[in-house]
């Protein structure tokens, strides 16, 4: 595979953020990738950009993507981005690190042109790989209903603590899910305008309604929706953002709960509202608080997912100390909170061999890029996490949904 050229360039987000973009042409065509960016981050994940910003990255980048022209790359297979790593290695060995983002971004970018080269398309090139070519199952989505935390605004000085309360439909088909997910996020707002006195069409980072209702409140709300469309429920506590110095500190009603209680209330809700998914429930360095609540649902024999976001950021070294001691049955994959594709491919190889369920998921900032849906259907990811409004969530979904046509035929 020949470069013809690489460019960079910044682009806004949802966020109107600066993100960054790489435009690699071939011989094959142009192909484009954008970096999402998180907001409510775990704090092992890598620095997205230069610790001088975004803009020195880009500047780094102008000297970098023309080094490249011409270039001859071989890439049947994953591990064969070492040598751009190498290259970007080396460079940065010189003028600092480019961050994550840029990583990410330039992987990916390359990855789909290798794809092309091969005749494929990127999750066909990846599910060769890691699944030997075999017809890859189709994940359910899961979309973020009701928002609360750090990535939402606030409504009459309140709203929910948990950041992110969810649907995750089981359907026969992946369109069907999505339609599903779409008609209960409908009615979640009728549910909202009766319960909460002056409530006003508000959505928050990721498309979700916002509201100042208590997270009990709202779970009532999900699980009458929930019942009405066959959909299991989940929570994205987000643990970490509202914890200070050993405490969990609750604002909308205002309460401190240490870890004990914290991990003996999340147990409650499960049993209380019958929750099928749990992320980040207990503070992100907290292993044996999450495998208190793992241990109490296992005891319960339910099938509930306690899963790791902040607690693992797609670090292997993470990923294996939150298996080993037994802390989470499943895992969020953001490919750009470790930055490298390779590690994100050992992540996925180690989830597989210990049958812990991987949910590809968005960042809080999201451009109008889909590769996160070639990723989670290449490498198998059970789940997509995205929301369920708006046009840079639905340009997942739709590209998950061209995947399961493309599947059929
Ligand atoms: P982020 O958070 O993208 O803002 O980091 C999303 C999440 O916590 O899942
Ligand atoms: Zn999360």
């Amino acid at each position: 595979m020949f470069v013809r050229e690489v460019m960079a360039s910044l682009v806004k987000n949802s966020r109107k953020k600066k993100t960054v973009q790489i435009e690699l042409e071939t011989y094959e065509g142009k192909f484009v990738v954008s970096a999402p960016s998180g907001k409510s981050k775990g704090k092992s994940e890598v620095q997205d950009y230069n610790s001088k910003g975004i803009e020195h990255s880009l500047k780094m980048l102008k000297v970098f993507c023309p080094m490249l022209k011409h270039k001859n790359f071989l890439i049947k297979k994953i591990e064969d981005l070492k040598l751009l790593v190498e290259l970007m290695k080396r460079f940065e060995g010189r003028y600092g690190k480019f961050g994550g983002n840029v990583s990410y971004a330039m992987e990916s970018v390359f990855l789909k042109a290798a794809a092309a080269d091969n005749g494929k398309e990127l999750w066909q090139f990846i599910n060769d790989e890691v699944n030997g070519g075999l017809k890859p199952k189709m994940p359910m989505p899961i979309g973020n209903c009701i928002g609360g935390g750090v990535h939402s605004g606030m409504i009459k000085g309140k709203k929910p603590d948990f950041q992110e309360f969810l649907l995750i439909p089981r359907e026969k088909t992946f369109s069907r899910a999505v339609t599903v997910n779409f008609r209960a996020y409908e009615d979640a707002k009728e549910l909202l305008r009766k319960k909460e006195k002056g409530w006003r069409v508000r959505r928050s980072d990721e498309g979700p309604w916002m509201t100042s209702l208590t997270n009990e409140e709202v779970l009532e709300i999900l699980k009458s929706v929930a019942k009405k469309h066959g959909l299991r429920i989940g929570l994205d506590i987000a643990a970490s953002s509202f914890y200070e110095r050993g405490y969990y500190k609750y604002k909308n009603k205002e309460l401190i709960r240490d870890k004990v209680d914290q991990a003996d209330y999340i147990e409650r809700l499960i049993k209380k509202f019958g929750i099928f998914y749990v992320e980040d429930g207990m503070q992100e360095e907290d292993f044996s608080g999450f495998k208190e609540i793992l241990n109490a649902i296992e005891k319960n024999k339910s099938k509930t997912l306690i899963v790791g976001d902040d607690l693992t950021t797609t670090n292997m070294r993470l990923v294996r100390r939150a298996v080993s001691s037994g802390a989470m049955n499943a895992m969020i994959v953001k490919p750009n909170q470790i930055g490298s594709m390779i590690e994100v491919k050992n992540v996925v190889q180690f989830c597989k061999q210990h049958n812990i369920v991987m949910i590809f998921s968005h960042r809080s900032g999201e451009t109008m890029d889909d590769t996160l849906a070639d990723y989670c259907v290449g490498f198998g990811g059970q789940f997509i996490k995205t929301g369920i409004y708006g046009r840079e969530r639905l340009i997942k979904l739709r590209r998950v949904m061209e995947i399961e046509r493309e599947l059929n035929k």
